[in-house]
């Protein structure tokens, strides 16, 4: 059995206990069922997936999607990069299974097929936190706001991260990415949440193989903010919402396409010493 260090904004810090569960790898062949999905990991296309889910079968989605980084009008990121400031980026090789490289249109398109699935499988409490990170593209600003018009927007939390590896000499080097806080109806923060605020400074995760995961603190402001039982994460890469939604007793649902973070995300999940170097 593991201890972790709760993470609060207000300094508390309580110990909570995260029991490792064993999850198992559901190859997805067109059909969802809730009952074997949840506390398990599904290994294909979230959109396909999302899309055989009925309607308010989840209480929370916790995501972040492919920023489509590789995708850009210069001075930026490239699969090549040898040299310079992104030299060490994790990120510059992408991902194992997906090249994050979509034309801007399609990913918009793409990013609200995604959203607007997830609008319909959350309850009328239900809310979504969709992590995403405004850009600087041909000199102009790239934000989200394209791939949420029309959705049930309430709020937008700022991640505060410690540093960036953006340098432009055109703009100041951005040091945030954006919580977006989508809502049904009757959506309601657990007793006391709100003072948790709508900026979160928190650092970026350096640890783990995956080259773009959330932070557990990330996930566990979330959680512990949500009273929801079933939390899905349909781009769930290492699993982080997972093992926050154990901390905190709530059942998770993974949706991966790489099976390789399938398999991170298990490994860790099931409280393997080893899950870095599965
Ligand atoms: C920003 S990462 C998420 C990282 C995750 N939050 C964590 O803590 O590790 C996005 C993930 O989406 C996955 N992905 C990309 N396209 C996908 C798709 N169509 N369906 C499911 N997962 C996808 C990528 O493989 C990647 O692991």
């Amino acid at each position: 059995m593991k201890k972790f260090k709760l993470y609060s904004l207000f300094g508390e810090q309580e110990e909570k206990v995260f029991e490792p569960i064993t999850t198992n790898i559901i190859e997805f062949d067109g059909n969802f069922s809730l009952e074997q999905s949840v506390n398990n990991i599904i290994h294909g296309d979230c959109l396909q997936v999302m899309r055989t889910m009925p309607n308010q079968c989840v209480d929370i989605v916790i995501t972040s999607p492919p920023y489509n980084l590789l995708n850009s009008t210069g001075n930026g990121l490239s699969k090549n990069t040898k040299v310079g400031k992104w030299k060490n980026a994790a990120i510059k090789n992408g991902y194992v299974d997906y090249e994050d490289n979509m034309p801007y249109d399609e990913y918009v398109e793409w990013q609200r097929e995604c959203v607007s699935e997830m609008c319909r499988i959350i309850k009328d409490d239900g809310a979504i936190f969709y992590n995403n990170k405004n850009r600087v593209q041909a000199g102009l600003l790239q934000d989200r706001g394209e791939i949420l018009a029309g959705f049930p927007l309430r709020q937008i939390i700022t991640w505060k991260r410690s540093g960036a590896i953006n340098f432009n000499p055109g703009y100041f080097l951005p040091t945030t990415e954006q919580i977006y806080l989508l809502c049904g109806k009757n959506f309601k923060l657990a007793k006391g949440a709100n003072k948790n605020t709508d900026v979160w400074q928190v650092k970026q995760e350096m640890k783990n193989p995956h080259p773009a995961p959330f932070p557990e603190e990330l996930t566990d402001i979330i959680v512990s903010s949500t009273t929801g039982k079933i939390i899905l994460d349909p781009f769930a890469g290492s699993g982080t919402t997972a093992i926050s939604s154990r901390r905190y007793g709530r059942n998770f649902i993974l949706i991966e396409k790489s099976r390789k973070y399938c398999e991170i995300a298990k490994a860790r999940i099931d409280g393997r010493e080893d899950w870095r170097d599965v």
